[in-house]
């Protein structure tokens, strides 16, 4: 491979990027990984639309020696952010033997999310997304490597995977898949694939509301419970349990079979917090309130007959997924029954998306 190196003498123009990338709920989840940020077992996910992060990357060409470091300027809502810049600096450091022209660049970062910071709502999907798919569009305007848009897409998956393991499946529309399985040609461990051909017009009009019950920040990270993991008894029938839930839930979800689709996506959301449960040391990330939201959409669905269903994430908010054609009565139930159990009664309402784009 040709090395990635800038002509100094030929200096690119001062120049900026700007990407808006959409987080995304899985279904069947990633929980546990090895090495460089490789998963345990495959996961799949749809890609939302409205909680989203805009990243800009600006860049010039720097002056002076190599000193092998990266210059960076970070901006989170237009403030300067350490702990972000610390992160994301890591993150660019880790790409320098395959993207060795970063530190020939000062680059300065803003980057926002469509959501308010304090919602709740995990980040690291959106924000490390749109960051890989500025890095690949800068790396095609320098190299003209990524013309092609599958390998563009690889690559700004890949990238974003070493950043945050949910990330890489952002960069679809409407649902990927990351983690090799035989069932789908071409899926690997190192980047996620897109499945949206594979799923039906059913599913590219879901909605997913997902009900905020506590803004606190996490007792223990996504990271931190990942690597729990390695200890947890439970972990190898996990593993294979995943396995067999991801090989029914691609027929599923290419037939279009609601309830179906919903038993699986619940059984996951409570098998991740049962992990938790039984992780050494144990915790819970549920709180009374994502409990009281679940049994009563259990009732709601018993009652109603609708195909309204919940997921959590590694938090304890409740993500409502449901046909857009339910949105009228669904959205109801929530002001009459659920917002009550939410923090300020906030509700971010969200639905599968197309994607990232280019802005
Ligand atoms: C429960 O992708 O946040 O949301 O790779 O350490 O950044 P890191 O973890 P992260 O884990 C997400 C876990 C999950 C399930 C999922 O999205 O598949």
């Amino acid at each position: 491979m040709s090395r990635l190196i800038l002509d100094s003498s030929n200096a690119p123009e001062p120049g900026q990027i700007l990407w808006r990338s959409p987080s995304n709920i899985a279904l069947v989840k990633y929980w546990g990984k090895y090495g460089i940020q490789l998963p345990r077992n495959p996961s799949l996910s749809l890609t939302l639309a409205a909680s989203c992060t805009d990243t800009q990357l600006e860049y010039e060409m720097r002056n002076g020696p190599d000193d092998g470091q990266i210059e960076l300027d970070f901006f989170f809502h237009e403030e300067e952010n350490e702990a972000f810049r610390s992160k994301v600096l890591d993150f660019l450091t880790g790409l320098l033997p395959t993207m060795p022209f970063l530190k020939q660049l000062k680059l300065t970062v803003h980057t926002g999310n469509s959501f308010p910071h304090s919602a709740g709502i995990a980040s690291s999907a959106s924000a490390m997304s749109a960051l890989a798919l500025c890095l690949c569009s800068l790396e095609d305007r320098f190299f003209g490597t990524l013309q092609d848009p599958n390998a563009f897409d690889q690559k700004a998956s890949q990238l974003a995977r070493l950043g945050s393991g949910s990330a890489c499946r952002s960069i679809f529309p409407h649902a990927a898949i990351w983690g090799a399985t035989a069932q789908v040609p071409g899926s690997s461990d190192d980047y996620a694939v897109p499945m949206s051909e594979h799923i039906h017009d059913t599913f590219k009009d879901f909605q997913d509301d997902i009900l905020i019950v506590s803004r606190e920040e996490k007792s223990v990270s996504s990271r931190a419970g990942h690597a729990l993991m390695e200890g947890n008894p439970y972990a190898e029938p996990r593993y294979a349990q995943a396995r067999n839930r991801l090989s029914s839930l691609i027929d599923i979800m290419r037939a279009g079979d609601l309830p179906a689709f919903g038993k699986i996506v619940e059984d996951e959301a409570l098998t991740l917090h049962a992990l938790m449960m039984c992780s050494n040391p144990a915790y819970t990330l549920m709180r009374p309130g994502s409990l009281a939201i679940i049994e009563k959409v259990r009732q709601y669905r018993a009652d109603t007959g609708h195909q309204l269903y919940f997921t959590l994430d590694a938090g304890p908010n409740v993500h409502l997924l449901y046909p857009g054609e339910l949105v009228v009565d669904v959205r109801k139930f929530i002001e009459d029954h659920l917002e009550e159990h939410c923090e300020d009664g906030f509700v971010q309402q969200d639905w599968v998306g197309e994607g990232p784009e280019e802005i």
